[in-house]
């Protein structure tokens, strides 16, 4: 399965099933262990365990889902809730989430819409108390760990995934309706069903 991987750019005539995706997300960034803070231990700050990866195991990656194509599941912008496994509805389908889609669609040369583009943005904060001025090119590191981790699942499932790298963080904060400089996109993933055999 890990030397299959590849980046695939369009997927084929069976959509992604909310059951696939549900279980990508389960696989790459619900949380496992949840360790809460402790008011009388400043060293105890509140953090999780995830399938992925994170320094200092806060994981400040949000992953939002602009899906356009997806069965047993209304197209939307939603965010992932990872402590609870559900999708929190955020947006209707609209110029905003078009505009996302449009920009994914030119980074990888797509003719048609991924199913699902996945949007990682880094609540800031969560990282900069702890690692100041290196909080930037941490979050950037698990942006990597995050793609992977998405490609391999993905992989695994048979679906199509694609890591991007041109997307607009004033666009995404604008759709989510995220304050940019609190939390906006940092990396951006195309998701689609099961490619067409070679
Ligand atoms: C950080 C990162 C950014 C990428 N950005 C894009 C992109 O914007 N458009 C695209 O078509 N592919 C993008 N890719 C996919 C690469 O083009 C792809 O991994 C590379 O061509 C090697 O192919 P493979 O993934 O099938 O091994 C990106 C990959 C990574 C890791």
């Amino acid at each position: 399965m890990v030397e299959s991987r590849r980046s695939i750019r369009q997927g084929g005539a069976q959509p992604l099933t909310l059951e696939q995706l549900g279980t990508l997300l389960w696989h790459v960034a619900r949380v496992q262990i949840h360790r809460p803070a402790n008011p009388d231990d400043p060293r105890q700050y509140g953090s999780s365990l995830r399938p992925v990866s994170g320094g200092g195991a806060m994981h400040e990656l949000e992953l939002y889902l602009t899906v356009t194509r997806c069965t047993g599941l209304e197209p939307a912008l939603y965010r992932y809730d990872p402590g609870a496994h559900e999708l929190e509805w955020i947006a209707a389908p609209g110029a905003a989430t078009q505009g996302l889609v449009n920009d994914a669609m030119r980074a990888a040369a797509m003719e048609i819409p991924p199913d699902v583009l996945i949007t990682l943005a880094a609540r800031f904060a969560r990282m900069a108390w702890k690692y100041e001025s290196m909080a930037y090119a941490a979050i950037l590191k698990h942006v990597g760990v995050m793609y992977q981790q998405l490609y391999l699942v993905a992989t695994a499932l048979g679906l199509a995934p694609c890591a991007l790298g041109a997307g607009d963080s004033e666009r995404f904060a604008a759709a989510a309706g995220t304050r940019y400089h609190e939390e906006t996109s940092v990396g951006e993933f195309a998701l689609s069903g099961p490619p067409e055999p070679f």
